[in-house]
């Protein structure tokens, strides 16, 4: 159990009370440094989060350094693409093992202090001048394992060891997106933008489209914006789908796909975008042809690192015609929209006048992420939201 979060309890049972009479969270949720950090040590490191594209990060035969929160993870691959992780620390006197941020092919990981090398695996190989000592073995100094876990081709790590196994975090999710095959898509666009604004709003933004008519007219002209239809999730995660318009394919300018349709989606989606929030930091955006996600990394109370991709199927990139704006200049405008309106409601809670407001009836989904975010907070175990009694829900099939 982690300890409640240093935020007010009774608002926070507000924002879990049932949908109809909950509210939205306190202003400290979105300026407390106090949170910020509770948040980075018992939110993001006690989850499974997602860090990127597997195959993006750590190539087969490489070994990347990650900053992960206030530490550092070394991932490694061997030759035949098995995936690990370990603190980026060496256990002889402590040095880093490579520089965050750097990739290189390597068969070992040596440590640029006393040379130590470790095999692929984490196993100490060797440790010069050790094998004089009588005392000494290898094998009593591996580098300490990370827990990690490839999820159709995307890195998810939980740093504390003691989270649930992914299957069970995620629940009927794989279910969801199996029929767009994510594993075999490749990166075909990426976008960085950095939101002056709370991580949670950027989430919480996410999850409702009440807000499209007033900023997105160009969404809109594509995907009606009250035609969300949630999904009952047994994991955590929260969201549904959305139509197209007639005569649209997909979301682009003109409404139509320049790729190559994803053959396995399931018949009743093939006109329809899901928008699936996976607690607590990944946006899901499976499309008819192809797949966006937005990875959100908190900076500061304030400030939210937003990595954006799009992933498409191999012989849509392969094609020596194939251009990714089709599909990354509507959401590249409707991102800017949404970063600018977060960041709108940021300078709100710059205000000592903040207060929680209530939801309306096309903030159901919202209601699941806060309930979520409300489990988590209170100390307790996250346990996968329900979708509101009134909501609009698919029949599970
Ligand atoms: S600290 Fe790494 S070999 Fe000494
Ligand atoms: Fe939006």
């Amino acid at each position: 159990m982690a300890p409640a979060a240093p935020i007010d309890q009774d608002a926070i049972g507000a924002v879990a009370s049932e949908f109809g009479r909950s509210t939205t969270l306190p202003r400290e949720a979105y300026v407390s440094e106090e949170l910020f950090s509770w948040e980075a040590e018992h939110l993001f490191r006690r989850q499974w989060t997602c860090i990127g594209r597997t195959g993006d990060l750590v190539a087969p035969g490489q070994i990347r350094a990650v900053v992960l929160g206030d530490e550092s993870i070394v991932l490694t691959r061997d030759a035949d693409g098995a995936l690990r992780a370990f603190a980026n620390v060496c256990r002889h006197r402590g040095h880093q093992l490579l520089t965050p941020g750097d990739a290189v092919d390597a068969r070992l990981i040596a440590c640029p202090y006393h040379s130590w090398t470790y095999r692929l695996d984490g196993a100490l190989r060797s440790a010069p001048t050790f094998g004089d000592w009588a005392e000494f073995d290898l094998s009593e100094w591996p580098l300490a394992a990370v827990r990690v876990a490839d999820w159709h081709g995307w890195c998810f790590v939980d740093r504390s060891g003691e989270a649930p196994e992914l299957d069970v975090q995620l629940g009927n999710l794989d279910e969801v997106v199996r029929g767009y095959e994510p594993g075999r898509l490749v990166t075909g666009a990426r976008h960085e933008y950095e939101a002056r604004a709370n991580w949670k709003l950027l989430a919480e933004n996410y999850q409702e489209c009440y807000h499209c008519p007033t900023i997105h007219p160009e969404f809109c002209r594509i995907s009606p914006w009250d035609s969300g239809i949630d999904i009952e999730p047994t994991g955590l995660w929260c969201g549904g789908t959305m139509s197209l318009q007639d005569g649209c394919e997909t979301m682009s300018f003109d409404g139509r796909s320049h790729g190559v349709m994803l053959p396995n989606v399931p018949d009743e989606w093939r006109r329809q975008v899901l928008y699936i929030g996976v607690f607590p930091n990944m946006l899901l955006s499976p499309h008819p042809d192809y797949v966006m996600t937005h990875v959100l990394t908190p900076l500061a109370p304030d400030r939210t690192l937003i990595v954006c991709e799009w992933l498409f199927p191999p012989d849509a990139v392969e094609r020596p015609e194939f251009d990714a704006s089709y599909a990354v200049d509507l959401w590249d405008l409707t991102n800017r929209q949404d970063w600018t309106a977060c960041e709108g409601v940021q300078r709100g809670a710059t205000s000592p006048r903040f207060r929680a407001g209530p939801l309306g009836p096309w903030e159901g989904s919202l209601h699941q992420f806060l309930s979520m975010l409300a489990d988590a907070y209170r100390g307790g175990p996250v346990r996968p939201p329900k979708v509101p009694e009134d909501g609009r829900v698919h029949e599970s099939s």
